[in-house]
């Protein structure tokens, strides 16, 4: 099957669902230049997740967080690119009920999504680890500037952490049981940039499949599920979903 014939067969998919549920991973904010983790120029090739991204590393060494995620700043200044706003407008017009996001940028509700359930929980927020102060981003806006590691303004404490769920860390447990009552509701289940290894997220789309929700995949490359979904569309979200939603507006107009 050529491209634009599964882009059609993904918008009538789609028209004719009455929950549609999304699921986004890394890939569909690269195009608002955020790098992924795996994959060619991904991050784990550069860092080592233990060190960066696991909470002993944090405990460890909170500078070596820090340094990554300077470098990802990126990150906090990056806008939302055409998928993040085709989904909105997916869930604008009714069909998608819900958005699950592997993402801690924001960026969906930035484009307008409204129901986001954030699986590894998002930058901005921070709390102390010592004296579980609780702070928002903005206050240490002049510390990040400059590079340099937030510390408590309470205690003094250098593990002043983002609310991201590092390795090593439980996920929300309540963001994790609505995620699983999403799948399970949807009739249509979306996933969107992601490379579908990392656990318990990827359990979400098996989940659906298991429910009887038509599976539809759009990644820039083959996944280690790519056998439970009905339409498959590699290439860039952010040139795929938008004509998506054409699709899926024109047939709505004519029905
Ligand atoms: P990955 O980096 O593992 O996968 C991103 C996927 O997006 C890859 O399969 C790419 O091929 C694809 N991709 C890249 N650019 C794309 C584009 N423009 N359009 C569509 N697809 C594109 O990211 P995740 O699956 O999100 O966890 O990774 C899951 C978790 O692993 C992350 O949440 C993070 C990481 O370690 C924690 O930090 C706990
Ligand atoms: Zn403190």
């Amino acid at each position: 099957m050529i491209e634009r014939d599964r882009i059609e067969e993904a918008g009538w998919i789609i028209a004719n669902a009455k929950y549609g549920v999304v699921f986004t991973g890394a890939g569909i904010s690269a195009e608002s230049g955020i790098p992924t983790f795996r994959g060619e120029d991904g991050l784990w090739k550069k860092y080592d997740p233990e060190e960066v991204a696991s909470i002993w590393g944090f405990r460890r060494n909170p500078r070596a967080f820090w340094e990554f995620s300077f470098e990802l700043r990126n990150k906090l200044f990056a806008e939302p690119n055409p998928a993040h706003y085709a989904i909105a407008e997916l869930e604008r017009m009714g069909i998608v009920k819900a958005v699950i996001t592997q993402n801690v940028d924001t960026l969906h509700q930035r484009a307008g999504s409204r129901r986001v359930l954030e699986l590894h929980g998002s930058m901005t927020k921070l709390d102390c680890l010592d004296c579980r102060k609780e702070y928002d981003w903005s206050d240490f806006v002049e510390n990040f500037e400059r590079r340099e590691v937030p510390r408590c303004k309470a205690c003094g404490s250098w593990y002043v952490k983002p609310r991201v769920v590092l390795f090593g860390e439980p996920l929300p447990m309540d963001v994790l049981e609505q995620a699983v009552e999403e799948a399970r509701s949807a009739d249509v289940f979306i996933v969107v940039g992601s490379s579908l290894v990392v656990y318990p997220a990827a359990e979400l789309p098996y989940i659906a499949k298991s429910c009887g929700a038509k599976m539809i995949l759009v990644n820039a490359e083959p996944t280690v599920a790519d056998h439970i979904f009905d339409v498959r569309i590699y290439g860039r979200a952010g040139e795929i979903l938008p004509r998506i939603v054409e699709v899926v507006k024109s047939l709505k107009q004519n029905s």
